[in-house]
């Protein structure tokens, strides 16, 4: 925070202190007696209602001392710990260094547990019930935002169990998807094709998906494709998992197949990005989820079945 925010909370504080100080000394304190009431005990002079008095008794000691006790707590609180503005507190205490000190904790935790076992290859783990067993965990609390607790995905996330692959179903490439990330990056084509070049472009991507479309349409929508989309998308349309560049053929669109969405996809390009795992689960973790990815296609081994496909 500005120095102004650090002074001004400094300031706040501890003025509230001494006035807290103040009123425990003030009220602590027996007050000169200035009468007595009938029965003969001192009081404070007040009356009400003819004979009400207030008999002249100062708060107990050890309640007092409590209300002192707090004030102590809160100046060695405030020496150790961070709360006055900027000041860290002698401690150097955080609660990011506790969060770091917890997940090194758990981490090393993790790894004598399953730190031996993540070293299987990916392949073993991929049929290791217990590493599956793991995996599906980490999936559930890691990865189910985007691709859904089922993992078959949404508009925009992948489904990961229909053998349909934008970047690669072989072991290696699985991991590289999950541990390094992957950063998909379509052009748009708004400004080098008009509206009608984009319907013509999207029917022949529908053809190409094996929809029944208006050939004379996709023919010329075809050579709009050769020219603009071939090299990415490959000129019989399978395309290229070293881009990351889908397979149009399949089917299977993870943004949509219908005009509108394909028209969108053509006009404004699509950047999907899959964040890297290395540095949110680490490797062991990593191993695991991918082992749990690579045994959902093993279990829909053929089953085709593509979200957002509409
Ligand atoms: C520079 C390479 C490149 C070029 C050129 C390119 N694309 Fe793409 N295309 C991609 C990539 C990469 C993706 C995946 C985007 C993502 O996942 O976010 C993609 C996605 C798509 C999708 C969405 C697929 C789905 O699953 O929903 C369609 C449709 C598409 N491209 C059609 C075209 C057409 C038509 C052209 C030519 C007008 C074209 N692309 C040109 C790389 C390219
Ligand atoms: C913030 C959302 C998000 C999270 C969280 C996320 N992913 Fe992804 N993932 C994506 C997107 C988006 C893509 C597709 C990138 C593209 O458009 O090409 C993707 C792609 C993938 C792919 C490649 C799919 C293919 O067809 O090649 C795999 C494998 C994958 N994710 C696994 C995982 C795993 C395992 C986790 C959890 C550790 C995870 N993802 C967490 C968004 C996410």
């Amino acid at each position: 925070m500005s120095a102004f925010w650090h002074w001004f909370v400094v300031i706040i504080t501890l003025v509230f202190i001494a006035a807290m100080v103040w009123l425990f000394v003030a009220t602590g304190k027996a007050r000169v007696p200035s009468g007595t009431n009938k029965e003969g005990e001192e009081t404070t002079g007040h009356v009400w209602d003819d004979d009400l008095t207030e008999l002249n008794n100062p708060m107990p000691r050890w309640w007092l001392w409590l209300f002192y006790g707090t004030v102590i707590f809160s100046l060695i609180y405030l020496a150790l710990y961070p709360g006055l503005g900027n000041f860290a507190g002698a401690l150097g205490w955080s609660s990011s260094g506790q969060y770091a000190e917890e997940r090194a904790a758990a981490d090393a935790d993790f790894q004598a547990r399953f730190g031996e076992l993540a070293q299987l290859p990916l392949e073993e783990l991929a049929h290791h019930p217990d590493a599956l067993r793991v995996g599906r965990n980490i999936f559930a609390h890691n990865c189910s935002t985007c691709h859904g607790s089922d993992a078959r995905g949404a508009r925009g996330y992948p489904n990961l169990t229909n053998n349909h692959w934008i970047w690669g179903g072989e072991v290696d490439q699985v991991w590289h998807s999950v541990y390094h990330g992957r950063e998909a990056v379509m052009p748009g084509f708004g400004g080098a094709l008009d509206d009608q070049d984009v319907t013509r472009t999207a029917v022949f991507v529908q053809q190409l998906a094996g929809q029944q479309v208006d050939s004379a349409m996709a023919a010329a929508g075809r050579r709009h494709y050769d020219m603009l989309c071939a090299a990415c998308h490959g000129s019989d349309g399978t395309g290229n998992p070293m881009l990351g560049a889908p397979d149009l053929t399949a089917g299977v669109f993870i943004y949509g197949g219908t005009m509108d969405a394909i028209r969108y996809t053509i006009r404004n390009g699509r950047n999907g990005v899959m964040p890297a795992q290395r540095d949110l689960l680490g490797e062991a973790r990593s191993r695991f989820v991918t082992a749990y990815v690579l045994s959902l296609n093993a279990e829909n081994n053929g089953s085709s079945n593509g979200s957002g496909d509409d």
